[in-house]
């Protein structure tokens, strides 16, 4: 089977990365794969999408640039090693392949067919779903023993933690490989089990919904990110991490962690994260969520 092949090998040597999806996290993850010497592919299915998640790079490496942190040569090499494109035959010859299209198990799991239909029987599948269980995301491809979760935090660029999400049928080849790759993109892996929001979601979201909560009880969201920042002394308060994380994702997220496990979380009626995402207002990722941007 196509597991063997992967299970036979020592740990795979990833040599060239595909990211599906050049949204806020694409873009973060293609940057932070590229500026460590991979060549990296970003799909995405739309080329505004692509720009942006080139543009997102060129911003970070000149911020960078900025800071000591990158010179000119290093600025070229980066952004020659993204390679925007919008054909899924582009990704045939990566060998760690990580989804980070929206937020939907449905479109997450026709995505994942497909790649698995057009790359090589050994190479690695990740998603970087935020809340979704891998082991229901694992049901879509044929070979679930190179499949794992690869979840990164926004922004990519700045937050070290990468949790690698094990599925029941996880080869432990799989978990190797990714882990290496992990280490090379400059990152700190943690394993963890499957479950809806994994381990710092799980944490996450519940502080979300209580802040919505808060909304509810007729709190103002500028106070409650006032206390949490100024006060209580953590970088951003809840309304503008979730401006950060993008409020179509939020409740995305929301939704599915309240359907996985409805014993830890509730979908919250009437929920203010909810209104501002149908009312169009995104986050900083259109420049209107609970604040205005731009
Ligand atoms: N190029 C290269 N490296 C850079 C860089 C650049 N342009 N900009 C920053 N960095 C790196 C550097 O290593 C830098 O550290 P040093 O300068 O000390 O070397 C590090 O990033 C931190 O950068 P900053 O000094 O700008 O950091 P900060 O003090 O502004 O803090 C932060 C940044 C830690 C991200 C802080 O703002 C924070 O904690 N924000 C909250 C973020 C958060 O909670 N994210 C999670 C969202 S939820 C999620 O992602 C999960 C999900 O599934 C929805
Ligand atoms: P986003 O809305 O910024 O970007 C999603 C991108 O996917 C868009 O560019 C869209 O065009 C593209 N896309 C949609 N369908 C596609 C397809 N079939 N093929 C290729 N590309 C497609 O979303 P995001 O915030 O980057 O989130 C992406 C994933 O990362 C989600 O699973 C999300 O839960 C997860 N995540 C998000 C955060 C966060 O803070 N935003 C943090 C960690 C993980």
């Amino acid at each position: 089977s196509k597991g063997k092949a992967l299970a036979k090998a020592a740990i795979k040597n990833v040599e060239k990365h595909a990211v599906l999806g050049a949204g806020i996290m694409g873009g973060g993850i293609a940057y932070q794969s590229a500026v460590k010497g991979v060549p990296t592919i970003m799909k995405d299915i739309n080329q505004a999408a692509l720009n942006l998640g080139l543009s997102e790079a060129a911003k970070i490496l000149e911020t960078g640039m900025q800071r000591g942190k990158v010179d000119a040569k290093k600025m070229a090499s980066t952004l020659n090693n993204i390679i925007p494109t919008l054909d899924m035959n582009a990704i045939s010859d990566a060998d760690l392949i990580i989804e980070a299209v929206v937020e939907n198990p449905k479109v997450k799991a026709s995505v994942l067919k497909e790649i698995e239909s057009t790359v090589a029987d050994d190479a690695i599948i990740t998603s970087n779903t935020s809340t979704i269980s891998i082991n229901q995301l694992a049901k879509s491809l044929e070979d679930p023993t190179r499949f794992c979760g690869m979840h990164f935090f926004n922004p990519v660029h700045k937050m070290p933690l990468v949790e690698i999400i094990r599925g029941d049928n996880t080869d432990d080849a799989t978990i190797s490989a990714v882990v290496a790759a992990t280490l090379k993109m400059g990152k700190t892996p943690i394993v963890v089990n499957d479950c809806p929001g994994f381990l710092v979601n799980r944490v996450l979201f519940p502080y979300f919904a209580g802040f919505s909560k808060l909304l509810l009880d007729g709190a103002d969201f500028s106070a409650i990110d006032k206390v949490m920042e100024k006060v209580f002394g953590w970088p951003m308060g809840p309304a503008y991490l979730l401006d950060v994380v993008g409020l179509d994702t939020a409740d995305h997220a929301a939704s599915v962690m309240a359907e996985g496990i409805p014993e830890r979380m509730r979908k919250i009626e009437n929920d203010p994260i909810t209104l501002l995402y149908t009312n169009a207002r995104l986050g900083q990722k259109n420049a209107m969520g609970f604040y205005n941007y731009g």
